[in-house]
């Protein structure tokens, strides 16, 4: 199951509550929000007020990525504002599994967060504690960057330790996922993506549209990789 996150981000902020109601229309799995305090990540963006202010619009659930300096500190503020999903970065806090322990304990999912250069091995003892580790393929902070490459080999190898452990962990892929990225993501065992400016939030599309071809793009792809593995 490829699951479909939108960057709520790189929505339309002036029109936020109207984008959530029509994405969920349009058929997303989830919306994910970037949470910043300007320390882990040069940038700030929403907090959680927004993520209360939005909460009755959709029942679709809200993945919040806290991309801050000890987020262990802040959980409650975002399970209070009816987060779903809380992913924490492995270098933003020395107690990882204490706090991924604290919000599997709150009754939401855990999720935690890998910057491009942290090794997978930094999350290989928590692989028991998580529902989903989430991939950056850009440097976190913005949206708009480039793709980095030598990510597609991370995601395989992620796969890779996730089989043998035989865990079920999904593993998720965020920054610069668009039509040029999402084959190898997908091929190398991604299958849960953030959505942004690379192929969600475009000027020329709809977020009808864009949702539309997405979907059609993906099983498109599903359809030619069980093809692929009968020819085997
Ligand atoms: C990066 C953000 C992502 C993403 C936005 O910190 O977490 O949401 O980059 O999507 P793109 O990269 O497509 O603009
Ligand atoms: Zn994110």
């Amino acid at each position: 199951m490829i699951l479909i996150g939108p960057s709520l981000m790189c929505a339309d902020m002036g029109n936020l509550r109207d984008n959530v109601i029509r994405l969920d229309r349009a058929g997303v799995d989830y919306f994910h929000f970037d949470i910043m305090d300007g320390k882990f990540v040069p940038n700030f963006t929403m907090g959680p007020d927004m993520i209360r202010a939005l909460r009755n619009s959709t029942n679709k659930p809200f993945d919040v990525h806290l991309m801050i300096e000890r987020p262990e500190e802040h959980l409650g503020l975002f399970i209070d504002a009816g987060a779903d999903m809380i992913s924490v970065h492995v270098e933003a806090t020395p107690h990882l599994q204490r706090t991924l322990k604290k919000i599997r304990d709150s009754g939401l999912k855990a999720g935690v967060a890998l910057n491009p250069s942290t090794p997978i091995s930094t999350i290989e003892y928590v692989l028991d504690t998580v529902d989903y580790i989430t991939v950056m393929t850009v440097n976190p902070g913005f949206a708009g960057q480039k793709f980095i490459p030598l990510m597609k080999k991370k995601i395989s190898k992620l796969k890779e330790l996730i089989t043998e452990a035989d865990y079920d962990v999904n593993i998720q892929v965020d920054g610069n996922i668009g039509y040029q990225t999402m084959p190898e993501v997908l091929q190398n065992g991604a299958n849960m993506l953030v959505l942004g400016t690379s192929c969600l939030f475009k000027q020329e599309l709809t977020l009808e549209n864009a949702v539309l071809r997405l979907r059609r793009f993906i099983d498109r792809f599903q359809m030619q990789s069980s093809l692929r593995s009968k020819e085997k």
